[in-house]
């Protein structure tokens, strides 16, 4: 007999809904019901993976439908805010959405105001700030060790090869795909460590390499 307390959504079925779609369904108080995407062709390919789910693409229709207490928004950064604010609305009691949180301050301002004014608890996906090599590294900047970081780029696990990749040309994606600034190289925002020039190429490699010298023996 299933011990699910909580019913689920995922709200956008591409690439990161996999992990949270699975991160759900590991928990046995959890159950997710339902999916949905504008895109038809993304949700057969998702329910191909997590069958069982009912498909929509129609978030409004599902959310009416499926009275979830929980939705994970994976969709493009433009349309976090509003679905956030659908969903705090509908009655959703717990809000999972990806970074970036919105692509203004203002659309972020609306999200925290629907969550409060309807009781939702809103979380935002900067899981990589808990990352073993991004504490270290934001230790080691705090101590001084690694010197100042000069800005905060994307990139922090494939580096340039993520930009080689057509998609990330700067301004490949339209705004409301990517998250502005930064996001127009990634289509996303940066949730990696900071750069502090050399020192980050090593910081890029994970912890075991934390340490080592660079090619140029520094
Ligand atoms: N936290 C992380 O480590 C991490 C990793 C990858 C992506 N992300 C973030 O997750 C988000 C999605 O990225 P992705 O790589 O999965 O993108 P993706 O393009 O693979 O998937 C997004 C899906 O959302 C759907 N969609 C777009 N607008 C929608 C709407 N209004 N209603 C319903 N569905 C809609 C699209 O059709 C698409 O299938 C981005 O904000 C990205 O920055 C976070």
């Amino acid at each position: 007999m299933s011990q699910a307390r909580y019913r689920a959504a995922i709200i956008g079925t591409g690439g990161i809904a996999r992990a949270h779609a699975r991160g759900w369904s590991s928990r046995p108080e959890v159950q997710v019901v339902a999916a949905a995407d504008i895109r038809q062709e993304a949700l057969d390919r998702f329910l191909e993976e997590f069958p069982g789910l009912t498909a929509y693409t129609d978030v409004a229709q599902m959310l009416a439908q499926e009275r979830p207490d929980i939705v994970s928004i994976c969709t493009w950064p433009g349309s976090h805010a509003p679905l956030t604010v659908q969903a705090a609305e509908a009655g959703v009691r717990a809000i999972l959405c990806e970074k970036p949180m919105a692509t203004s301050l203002g659309e972020a301002d609306a999200m925290i105001e629907a969550a409060q004014k309807n009781g939702v608890k809103l979380a935002i996906g900067h899981h990589h700030r808990f990352n073993p090599r991004n504490t270290e590294a934001r230790r080691q900047i705090a101590q001084g060790a690694i010197g100042t970081p000069p800005s905060g780029p994307d990139g922090h696990r494939r580096g340039a090869d993520q930009q080689r990749h057509p998609r990330d040309r700067p301004g490949a994606l339209p705004p409301g795909r990517s998250g502005g600034g930064m996001g127009h190289r990634t289509g996303g925002t940066s949730n990696g460590p900071l750069r502090t020039g050399r020192a980050d190429r090593r910081l890029l490699h994970g912890p075991d390499r934390f340490l080592r010298r660079g090619p140029d023996g520094r």
